[in-house]
Order: structure tokens, then sequence, then C-alpha cells
């Protein structure tokens, strides 16, 4: 526990490399329960959340380490199939074991995810889909029992795109005989680099990345050294970093291709960005932004909801009025609040935000709600006119690696007060 002081008013200027991403890490680390021997993954970032997830693996009985980014799981001994209540608290994502240790163990038992930061976040498409696959599933007293011994192959419609429930799928069936389908499937690249791991491991998947994937059962998978895609959210989060304070920022190691939907909305913003070569992206925002008529947050390819609180903040000071529209959480408008405490215009009604664009924030003390509202006072606080002091910064912690170090080296002044 800690929290930030940050002074804000100093343009960031510089280069960083983006870290890997946490979305796409998470999934991967639940898969490596289904490898009967070792994982290596590489660009692994250093966060609270791939920590709970290697607790979760060493609870199952796994050997896991992280060494600077690389983590090493050896998971040829599985003593367990059961998550207790607090590492499964630790972690919301940590649901997504279920279907690595469904397909591995034929069981599985876990303590319902429940109520989160960002509005209710059910489970049912996962547990739909694991029923249409043959999975036993009794509730009670908010403990979960698997019973996926008798898996069959089926074809599962999603009625809407959820991105766990995909990658819960896509680990349930990786050793069921046949092929099992699924319609509707999340797109996000994440999802691409889990068919990506596991197929290196000797899965047959076919599709991800698009909205049918096609998974054919193995007897088993060997080991695998993969490298984590870059994280789009924390590229973005730093794009608009440069963007509120007015500054130039050239960043390394990031994928443009995955940011279809949020480069367009900082380019009409005015930010310039240019391309110099693959895996290198740069930013330069010299004038006061100007606003953005609607956004609204959509499933991969559209504007990500992950990139809908640091949009705003950089939105507050923008030129003009802008509108965003949240439609995949019920209550991700947390950070608003607290960004009105810091002089935002920004009314709410349900899950649409208008936001009116003030000339300067103020400095002022605030608290995150959730992790990528967090990220949003962060940089509301860096484009503000004297110091802010951030508190709950564990929730930034789990998304974003070291971020005070990162935007001193850009210049910024801000300091993480343990
Ligand atoms: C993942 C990301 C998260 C991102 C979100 C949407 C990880 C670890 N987390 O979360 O950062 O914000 O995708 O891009 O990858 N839903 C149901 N029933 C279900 C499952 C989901 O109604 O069984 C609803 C959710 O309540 C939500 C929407 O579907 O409204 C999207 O959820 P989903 O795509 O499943 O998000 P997560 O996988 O939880």
């Amino acid at each position: 526990m800690g929290h930030f002081v940050i002074t804000g008013g100093k343009p960031l200027k510089g280069e960083i490399s983006l870290q890997g991403a946490k979305n796409a890490v998470l999934p991967i680390l639940a898969a490596t329960v289904l490898i009967n021997g070792t994982s290596e993954l590489h660009n692994c970032p250093a966060l609270r959340d791939v920590t709970a997830s290697l607790k979760i693996l060493r609870y199952l009985g796994c050997k896991a380490e992280q060494t600077g980014d690389v983590v090493t799981v050896d998971a040829s001994q599985i003593t367990g199939f059961e998550v207790s209540d607090d590492l499964m608290r630790e972690m919301r994502s940590s649901f997504v074991f279920v279907g690595a240790m469904a397909a591995r163990c034929g069981f599985a038992e876990i303590t319902y995810p429940g109520g989160c930061e960002l509005g209710a976040r059910p489970i049912d498409l996962h547990l739909k889909a694991f029923r249409a696959m043959g999975m036993k599933i009794t509730e009670e007293h908010g403990k979960i029992y698997c019973d996926a011994r008798r898996l069959r192959p089926a074809a599962i419609h999603l009625d809407f795109p959820s991105v766990g429930a995909t990658e819960n799928i896509m680990l349930a069936a990786v050793f069921t005989p046949g092929v099992t389908r699924i319609v509707n499937a999340a797109k996000e690249p994440e999802i691409e680099d889990l068919q990506n791991f596991l197929n290196r491991a000797g899965a047959k998947i076919y599709g991800a990345g698009g909205s049918e994937i096609y998974i054919e059962g193995v007897p088993s998978l060997k080991s695998v050294t993969h490298r984590v895609i870059p994280d789009r959210i924390v590229g973005a989060t730093y794009l608009m970093a440069a963007a509120v304070t007015r500054g130039e920022l050239l960043i390394r190691n990031i994928e443009p291709s995955h940011m279809d939907g949020i480069l367009p909305v900082l380019e009409e913003c005015g930010c310039e960005i240019g391309y110099p070569r693959d895996g290198i992206l740069n930013i330069k925002c010299k004038e006061r932004m100007g606003a953005t008529d609607k956004v609204r947050t959509l499933p991969y390819p559209g504007f990500p909801t992950d990139a809908q609180a640091p949009l705003m903040a950089m939105l507050a000071t923008a030129c003009g009025s802008s509108m965003i529209t949240e439609t995949i959480f019920e209550s991700r408008f947390k950070h608003v609040e607290e960004l009105i405490k810091m002089g935002a215009n920004i009314k709410t009604d349900g899950r649409v935000a208008v936001i009116r664009g003030v000339r300067e924030l103020s400095g002022a003390e605030v608290t995150a709600g959730d992790l990528r509202g967090g990220a949003a006072l962060m940089l509301a606080a860096l484009g503000a006119s004297g110091t802010s002091k951030l508190h709950k910064i564990e929730l930034i912690d789990r998304g974003y690696e070291a971020p005070e170090s990162i935007l001193a080296s850009l210049g910024a002044k801000i300091k993480r007060v343990e």
C-alpha cells in the first residue's frame, strides 16, 4: 500500500519500451497447467496479477518462478484441482484456471468470483459453455464443483463475445477428442496469443482473431517457449499521458495493428502519430488537444473499455466537448467523481459521460477505484497544475509495471510513498 505524489505540468519526453500484455499473460499462465512439462514465457510483466497467478500455480503443485521478464512454470506434477477462496479473490480473472484444471485433471473446484469493482461480472456464459461440453457443474455455498471427466466436442454460440469465456472454452477443449467450435468468439489479440502459445505446445486450434474458433482435441501438450505480445492498453495509456502533458514520446516493442480502435481517436484529437519502423510508434502533441465527437467502448477491434478511463482523463482538458458511452461494463465511471475533484467538467447519465474540456485541471487528493481508473487519475495529475496525492495505487500495480520509474524517466515529477 502507498500513494503517488505527482506534480503536474511537465511535458513527457523520451523513449520507453512497452511491457508484455497482462491480459495475454494471465490466460497463458492458466494454460501452462495443461502442459506436461515446462513453459518458458518471455516478455512477462512484473505485476501483482502475475504474482497472484504464480501463487495459484504453486497451490496446484506446479513449480513457478519469475526472474526479470521470464516466467518458468513446470507443470509435470499437478497435485490439486482446487483454488482456495483467498487466491480466487486476489485476482478476479482466476476463473480462467477452471478450463485448464478441468482439461488436465478432470475436475475443478473454485469459489464464486462474485461482484467486482466494475459492477456485476457474471460467469453464466462460461458455465453454459462448459455444460454444453458435457461438464457437470454443481454450485453449493459459494463453491463451484466441476466434473469434466466426460467432455465432448460441442458447437458453442456465445451470446456475447466474452474474452474470458472464449479463453476458458479453448482451454477446456484442448484434450477433448473431436472438434469444438466457438461461434461469436471474442477477437482480442490476447486470444490469438493464447492460441499461438497452445499451438506451439502441440495443440490444434484455428481461427483465433476471428469470430469462429475451432479446437481439435490432442492427447497431450509438450514443453514450450513463448514470447508474450506487447500490452496495447498500457501503450494507449502512455500515448495519452504524452497527449495530456503535450509531450513527445517514442514507444518500442509496440504492435500498432492491435491499436486500430485507439489510434484514430488520438489522431482525431490532434495528436501526430508516426510509425517509423515495425514495433515502434511515436506521438507528438504540441497544442491543447481537440475533443472527439463520440466514442463507444466495444469488443475488439472497437475502442477498448480498458482505455476508456485514460481517454476521459485526456479529454477532460481538451478544447471542446466529447461524449463517451461505456457499453461493456455496467459500472466503469468511478474515476469521474475524482476527476471532478481536480476541476473536470463531466456529467454522466447511466453509461454515457459528457466531458466538457476545461483549460487546466488542478492537483488534488484523489483515490483510484479500479486499475484503469487509477491510471486515468495518474494521467490527470501529470497534466494538472500543482501537486496531487493519488491513493490506492496498488490497483494500478495490477496492470502497470513500475509506472513511476517509467514516467520519471520521461521527466515527470512523480514519487511513490510507501
Ligand atoms: C477481459 C479483460 C478485461 C477487459 C474485458 C473486456 C482479462 C484478464 N481481462 O475481462 O481487462 O476489460 O475482457 O475487454 O483479459 N459477461 C457476462 N457473462 C459471462 C462473462 C461476461 O455477462 O459469463 C459480460 C461481462 O459482465 C461484461 C462483458 O460480458 O459486461 C465483457 O466481459 P468479458 O469479455 O468476459 O471480460 P473479462 O474476460 O472478464
